[in-house]
């Protein structure tokens, strides 16, 4: 108010808030706005800016910079340039703070650090700012902010609506499923660039949504944001000038799961003749997986052949590597600026502008990633033998997800998503280093799910707009990696003169980070300094091999204060984590189940447990509610026909998928009848089947044995599954019987037809391929998960079982030791009967390795010359010179022979023709 007011809107509203202070006698000078004494001003703005903001916002004044009332999180990255591409710290000049006068703590509209940089993703606070227009006055340095802070948590208070309860909730509901306001239509000049994105956890998307702000920022552009997964169809790109794409790789090297469908049609070729297209591509991806950002290129080389222009280069990003994504958005806009794109055109623009601002009828959302299912929680089991804290904890967790969800009719090989909250102590402690008492509210971030109040066990959903900052710890930020973003608000910070104390704190003695988590600004703005000026690198360092959270990280830098928003606005979504499925779904109705190993650790002395598994394992009991989903997995299938040979190699929780393999095809599925029919019947089906399989064998008494070991932990449920009708006493006796040596189990009755497609060794399994399990843990009496299932089915000859307990002999021994041990078996399959070959589990040194093992069974075998006859007779001289000449051709064409790259090529088939599949994960 000391100012003119940034936007007409808002001088408007301020005045009329202020004359009725004014009317009711608690205003200044009649009529004059600015008469009104300074403490009248504060008044106001207290009590008033709540309120004008809220009208603002639901007057969709926003609608100029494309922001929804309710769009937080879209404001946090469309609004600017992402942080990491401001100038490197020694550049940003540290301005003065002129009023923050209530503390770092608190909802203040403060100038806030990123301001003194100009137009950047930001807090909340700067997303109640308005921007302001050209024509009003400038002359104000940049750094100065006149207005008054306020109070974010009154003014929330203010803004939720007074209706309470369904309504609200179905407010938001809509809100959610309508998406944000949809961008404004063209301006007649503007030339029209389509932007893509292919996405699974969402980077894709920031990067379009930013490369769309930098388009506008342009002024000639109109950028059109497109989801790939909104097209699983295609798209008619007859009409683009340009395309631009940022696009993921997931899986083993696949698209994203929803925008597959679209990415399989443009590498098809199906799109057409693209001559008329410029492109240019941003592939997303992760150098440790082995076919790094190949959805990306493979969109490259489509758009290519296709004859599309291409404009740029394909950047391929390593994982969030800010300077790649922002050199790419460089030389993207550059390579547009260079063509001569069409204009929209006034007919068109007019056109264009009325139906944008059309919003569609909001559909009601399936269950899936953003509506997850609330389950109720069955079971959590224990499947390990724990006698001290070295020892391995892994669990089965069954949930039921109803009939009606239809969750339950998922394919073997598909995962299960869970979403789990942080935990409370994780929360606690950063609200602890915050000195915040939890109860603020926030904004809901539109990346949450949806979370319907009304529906069954539904529990603590949010109310309205925002929830409490407590529950948005909990449920909506990874408050373990934080974005780049927090190093340059901490930079931004640092008190005043610290920052140039930076290049002196090197030379102090003594651990630089101890002597900054001790006070010493200096040595802190070294260490901020560093992890900026290292970029991308840097910080994965800093967090990959420490296990460092963002409260060790605030602890780190006690003099750099920053506000609750700034710390929200640089925190990460928190990401549900998958889990392979590890019952069939003909086990029971609306039924699934999972196996999660515990995952915990000490970092820097301080104890730490993985968000999900740690929930699931330590936290959930029967009867809780968790949020779940199916996420398909359409690269980790059985083969279509049962009777084709499978090997599987999933040692510790890799093996979850090969429970479900096995279970589905004794209990008589095939590769995807759970998701092509309707999963009732199956289930009806199934359950005969699960009778006819157990044959009336007494599973209950055996899973009460199996845990009263405190190992292997089938359930009744679970009992099911032994194929013979004396499977869990078969499991006991297996042990002797099945079993060799305590270390390489295979079938109970010894040697096997493998030429037998239908011949599971007993002649129970008709029909049914044979089905190899590699499988390996530590010791068989602490990890051997679901060991007496294993031991039963091998004893059946259900299953061909090859143990590797690596800790239970001196020399460690893992599953491609014994691959390399049945080479033989493997090649025979493989080779001479068609068998399809499935890893899944570790990622970072497990599948490489059988991988290798793979390849070098098939390079021995390829390279094999062919058995010559010894000679019986005396050769004449002219006949021995020949032969001579001819072994040494051999000898020489074997020398030659690059069994390396033949079995590489080998593979190569394989994987395209879908018999080799891996679904493998780091964790
Ligand atoms: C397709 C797929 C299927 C999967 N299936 C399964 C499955 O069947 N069973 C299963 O258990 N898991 C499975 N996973 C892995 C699972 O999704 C999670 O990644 C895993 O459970 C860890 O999640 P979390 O939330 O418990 O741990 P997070 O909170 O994600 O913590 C894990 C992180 O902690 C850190 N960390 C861990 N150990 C240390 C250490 N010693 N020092 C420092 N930092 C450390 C690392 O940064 C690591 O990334 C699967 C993953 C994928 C992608
Ligand atoms: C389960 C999983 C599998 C992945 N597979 C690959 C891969 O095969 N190749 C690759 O380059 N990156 C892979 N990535 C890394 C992602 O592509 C990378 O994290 C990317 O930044 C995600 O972008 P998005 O959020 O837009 O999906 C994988 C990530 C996960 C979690």
């Amino acid at each position: 108010v000391g100012q003119p007011p940034p936007h007409a809107h808002c001088t408007s509203i301020v005045n009329i808030i202020m004359r009725a202070m004014w009317r009711s006698g608690e205003g200044g000078t009649l009529g004059s706005i600015s008469g009104v004494p300074v403490w009248a001003k504060c008044c106001a703005i207290a009590c008033g800016a709540p309120l004008v903001a809220y009208a603002l916002l639901k007057n969709g004044v926003f609608s100029g910079s494309h922001l929804h009332p309710n769009d937080f999180d879209r404001f946090l990255v469309c609004e600017g340039e992402h942080p990491t591409g401001l100038p490197p710290p020694s550049a940003v000049k540290k301005k003065k703070k002129k009023s923050r006068s209530k503390g770092w703590w608190n909802w203040g509209l403060t100038k806030v650090a990123q301001q003194e940089r100009g137009k950047v993703s930001g807090p909340f606070e700067t997303f109640l700012k308005v921007e302001e227009p050209e024509h009003e006055d400038d002359s104000e340095e940049e750094e100065e902010d006149h207005r008054d802070p306020v109070d974010f948590n009154s003014f929330l208070k203010a803004a939720i609506p007074s209706s309470a309860g369904a309504s609200q909730a179905s407010q938001r509901r809509a809100q959610q499923q309508a998406g944000p306001a949809p961008p404004p239509g063209p301006k007649p000049d503007q030339a029209r660039v389509l932007v893509m994105y292919g996405t699974e956890f969402g980077f894709s998307k920031e990067i379009a949504e930013k490369l769309c702000a930098k388009l506008r920022d342009a002024g000639k552009y109109w950028p059109v944001l497109e989801d790939m997964a909104e097209h699983p169809g295609g798209y008619d790109f007859g009409h683009e000038q340009a395309l631009l794409i940022a696009c993921s790789t997931q899986g083993d090297g696949v698209p994203p799961t929803e925008p597959r469908d679209f990415c399989e049609w443009l590498m098809a070729g199906k799109a057409g003749a693209l001559s008329h297209l410029n492109f240019s591509v941003c592939a997303l991806g992760d150098k440790s997986y082995q076919h790094y950002c190949r959805c990306g290129k493979l969109l490259d080389a489509a758009l290519a052949s296709a004859g599309a222009t291409c404009i740029t280069p394909r950047q391929d990003v390593n994982k969030e590597d800010w300077a790649a994504v922002n050199a790419w958005m460089d030389a993207a806009v550059a390579g547009l600026n260079k063509l001569e794109l069409q204009p929209v055109g006034e007919e068109a623009a007019a056109a264009l502008s009325g139906g944008a601002a059309a919003h569609a009828e909001p559909k009601a959302k399936r269950w899936g990633k953003s509506r997850p299912y609330p389950a109720r929680v069955i079971t959590v089991e224990p499947l390990c033998n724990v006698a001290n804290k070295n020892d391995k904890v892994t669990v089965r967790v069954e949930v039921d997800v109803g009939i009606a969800s239809g969750l339950g009719n998922y394919t073997p090989g598909d995962a299960l998503g869970i979403y789990a909250p942080n935990s409370t102590e994780v929360v606690e402690e950063l609200l602890g280093v915050m000195g915040v008492d939890g109860k603020e509210p926030v904004p809901v971030p539109s990346w949450h799910y949806t979370e319907d109040p009304d529906e069954e066990g539904a529990a603590g959903s949010p109310q309205g707009t925002t929830m409490p900052v407590r529950e948005a710890l909990h449920k909506c930020y990874d408050l373990r990696v934080p974005k780049a973003e927090l190093f340059h608000a901490l930079w931004a910070a640092l008190p005043e003169g610290a920052q140039q104390k930076a290049e002196g704190a090197g030379q102090g003695s003594g651990n630089l980070e101890a002597r900054a988590s001790s006070g010493d600004e200096g040595a802190q703005a070294a260490v901020l300094a560093q992890l900026l000026a290292g970029g991308a690198a840097a910080l994965d360092t800093y967090f990959d091999y420490t296990g460092r959270h963002v409260s060790d990280v605030l602890r780190t830098f006690p003099s750099a204060r920053i506000s609750l928003s700034q710390l929200l606005g640089a925190l990460r979504a928190l990401q549900p984590r998958l889990y392979s499925i590890s019952s069939s779904p003909l086990e029971g109705a609306g039924r699934v189940q999972a196996t999660i190993a515990e995952v915990r650790y000490e970092a820097l002395g301080k104890p730490r447990a993985g968000v999900a598994s740690a929930h699931v394992s330590s936290c959930l009991k029967p009867g809780d509610r968790v949020r779940v989903y199916i996420h398909k997995n359409p690269d980790f299938r059985l083969p279509q026909d049962p009777s084709t040979p499978i090997i599987m190699v999933g040692p510790g929780t890799g093996l979850a998928p090969f429970r479900a393999f096995i279970l589905h095809r004794l209990l008589g599925g095939s590769a995807d009848d759970s998701s092509t029919d309707g999963g009732e019947s199956h289930v009806s089906g199934s359950n005969a089947s699960s009778a006819a399989l157990s044959g009336g064998s007494d599973t209950s008494s055996s899973a009460n044995g199996s845990t009263a070991n405190g190992i292997n932990g089938n359930s009744a449920h679970t009992g099911g599954a032994p194929a013979n009708g004396h499977a869990h006493h078969g499991a006991n006796g297996s042990t002797a019987n099945g079993v060799v040596n305590g270390v390489a189990s295979v079938a109970a009755n010894g040697s096997r037809d493998h030429g037998a497609p239908s011949g599971q060794g007993n002649g129970q399994y008709k029909g049914v391929g044979q089905m190899v399990l590699f499988f390996g843990c530590r010791r068989r009496d602490q990890d051997y998960l679901y060991g007496r299932d294993l031991d039963a089915w091998a004893a059946s000859g259900a299953i061909t079982l090859f143990n590797a307990f690596s800790r239970e002999q001196d020399a460690k021994v893992y599953v491609q030791d014994r691959l390399r041990a049945q080479a033989d078996l493997v090649w025979d399959l493989i080779h001479e009967q068609g068998a399809h070959f499935y890893v899944c589990g570790d990622a970072s040194s497990m599948a490489g390795a059988v991988e290798k093992e793979l390849l070098a069974i098939f390079a021995a075998r390829l390279a094999a010359p062919g058995t010559t006859t010894a000679a019986t007779t005396t050769p004449s001289k002219k006949a021995a010179k020949k032969k001579a000449a001819a072994a040494a051709k051999q000898a020489g064409e074997a020398a030659c022979f690059d069994g390396a790259a033949a079995a590489q090529r080998y593979l190569e088939g394989l994987s395209t023709s879908g018999r080799y599949q891996r679904d493998v994960w780091y964790t």
